[in-house]
């Protein structure tokens, strides 16, 4: 097959018209605060940039939409990937990273990330992270999809996330900290260096107390994925995509944000509700032994990869969807009673109560399950120490595209990633930080998206855009993010429009990149295209065409992999 071309001039073509707003709607801001470091987000990355940076001398902020611990972080349930102590395990973890990420991950980028893993991980025990321990005293180490060893570090059973957290939030103490700010857009110099950003800062309902801006040298975005662009995910609330879109306005690089990973196990609450965040059903608990059933008890993943039920997540969520399909029903099961009560209420206690509240006791009963959102292997395009396309703006964690998540990323990688890039960022701002730069005072009109929209955006993605994609869902939904997208005066500023607004950018990024993505690959899965195809073997790169009006359109182009980071 000839290599696709990215041609957009198709005149019947709906996605010649996705448009992003240029800028937020928002009011003059009325207050400006200077510092050297702007960290935007807190969990595992930003919390691990702002502590590498203490007693640097560095004056740095720190900004986040709501409380300190309200983001994904806390979440987090399976653990830490690591490499033991066994030196050949560096190079498995590279091998089995690269095979998850199915082609497209950075391999230098996939080496340094595990070749820094255990010091990372012996990092944040310093900063007094506390990890289960095994029979010798030794960290216990588990399994989850993907990996060939146990290497996966774990604390509190299932609440690796919130010891995480817990740990990071005790070193922020040299830096202002703003909670419930959020950041509605990049400052720019005429050069296009980001020079700060503009936030609102709310009130405990949501509303607006006061806009700002906050100068800076350098500005880090941590602010983590986009989960909300679907209706069903794990990710908390304020996981609204604000970064990225934020980052696409300001002209970044966005890179591979069609690769959007599910996870195959979301409890599916007896006649609950399917909106907004779900309980996660930790891979650590098929890493222990469950299996995924139908209702009649058959094995979903025998016989279908050789690591049936720890195959990659993609392999696992496809499969199911497709069970799912055929026999008419919205969820499957995971069978964790061979665990016993007793492993279960030591490694699970979260799953275990999150499940018996809501009338399922795993111990006895079956868990219903089925795949929700879970994380972006796509972002704002960097290296492994946060530089971006842009002089002056920084990216770490989930937010990212560093390239060590490819096509799907590989279970229990995303906290060591925010981890090693995080500590990466901090050494390079102590060693480098960009000179500050005038911002430029160019008028730029706003715009906005209507919220209403909103929920009905979410449900289309997860029909037309979610495990698997259909070419003809996708050219609807296509046509509905047009038809529904950014116009001034469309919607009263304030958080709602704001996340609305965020929201739908990316959604049309991902649906623009999943339409022009011709093959099946990671996680992204079309109904059309069996598996990859080598002439897609290349990210896609969106950009603005232009940020000087209220709504610009969009430019894709593929970029080979290895080709080089974002700079
Ligand atoms: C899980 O516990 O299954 C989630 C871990 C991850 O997303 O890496």
């Amino acid at each position: 097959m000839s290599a696709p071309t990215l041609d957009r001039a198709r005149a019947a073509d709906p996605l010649a018209v996705s448009l992003v707003a240029g800028r937020l709607a928002a009011p003059e801001p009325t207050w400006t605060v200077r510092t050297d470091v702007l960290v935007v987000g807190s969990g595992v990355a930003g919390l691990t940039v702002v502590a590498g940076l203490a007693s640097s001398g560095l004056a740095v902020h720190l900004v986040t939409k709501g409380a300190l611990d309200a983001g994904s972080t806390r979440w987090a349930q399976g653990g830490i990937a690591r490499a033991t102590a066994d030196a050949d395990d560096v190079e498995l973890h590279v091998r089995d990273t690269l095979v998850a990420g199915a082609g497209l991950c950075e391999p230098a980028a996939v080496r340094r990330l595990a070749a820094q893993g255990r010091a990372a991980v012996e990092q944040l025990a310093a900063r007094g992270a506390r990890f289960d321990a095994g029979p010798d005293g030794a960290p216990a180490q588990t399994r989850e999809g993907g990996h060939s060893r146990a290497r996966i570090v774990h604390a509190g059973g299932d609440a690796t996330g919130a010891e995480v957290q817990r740990a990071l939030q005790t070193e922020v103490t040299g830096a202002t900290v703003l909670e419930h700010a959020f950041l509605l857009d990049l400052d720019r110099a005429a050069d296009g260096a980001v020079t700060g950003a503009t936030v609102a800062l709310l009130d405990a309902r949501g509303g607006v107390r006061s806009i700002g801006r906050v100068e800076a040298r350098a500005t880090v975005l941590a602010t983590g994925g986009l989960g909300h662009v679907f209706s069903s995910t794990t990710t908390p609330p304020v996981v609204t995509g604000d970064g990225m879109a934020a980052a696409l306005r300001a002209g970044a690089v966005l890179r591979d944000v069609e690769f959007l990973q599910f996870h195959p196990t979301v409890f599916a609450a007896p006649g609950g509700r399917t909106v907004g965040q779900t309980l996660l059903v930790s891979e650590a608990v098929r890493g222990e032994g469950a299996v995924l059933v139908d209702a009649a008890g058959n094995r979903v993943m025998a016989g279908v990869h050789p690591l049936a039920d720890l195959a990659p997540r993609d392999v696992v969520a496809a499969t199911e969807t497709a069970r799912m399909a055929e026999l008419g029903v919205d969820h499957l099961y995971l069978d964790a009673r061979a665990l016993g009560e007793q492993v279960l209420t030591a490694r699970f206690p979260t799953v275990l109560a999150g499940c018996r509240a809501a009338g399922v006791d795993p111990v006895t009963m079956p868990i219903p399950v089925r795949p929700a959102a879970h994380y972006s292997c796509g972002g704002v395009a960097a290296d492994l120490d946060g530089v971006t396309s842009l002089p002056g703006l920084f990216a770490v964690g989930e937010v990212a595209c560093t390239g060590v998540h490819g096509a799907n990323r590989l279970a229990s990688n995303s906290l060591l990633e925010g981890l090693v890039a995080g500590s990466n960022l901090a050494v390079l701002l102590r060693e480098d930080l960009p000179a500050r730069r005038p911002r430029t005072g160019a008028y730029a009109p706003a715009a906005g998206v209507d919220p209403g929209v909103r929920p009905v955006l979410a449900r289309e993605m997860v029909a037309d855009a979610g495990v698997l994609r259909d070419p003809d869902g996708l050219e609807v939904l296509a046509g509905l993010l047009a038809s529904t997208g950014p116009a001034t005066g469309h919607a009263l500023p304030g958080r709602a429009a704001w996340e609305a607004t965020n929201l739908h950018a990316l959604s049309t990024v991902l649906v623009d990149a999943a339409v022009r993505r011709t093959e099946s690959r990671g996680c992204h899965r079309r109904t059309d295209a069996d598996g990859p195809d080598d002439a897609w073997r290349a990210h896609i790169d969106t950009t603005v065409a232009t940020t000087s009006v209220p709504v610009a359109g969009l430019d894709q182009r593929m970029v080979a992999v290895g080709a080089g980071g974002a700079r």
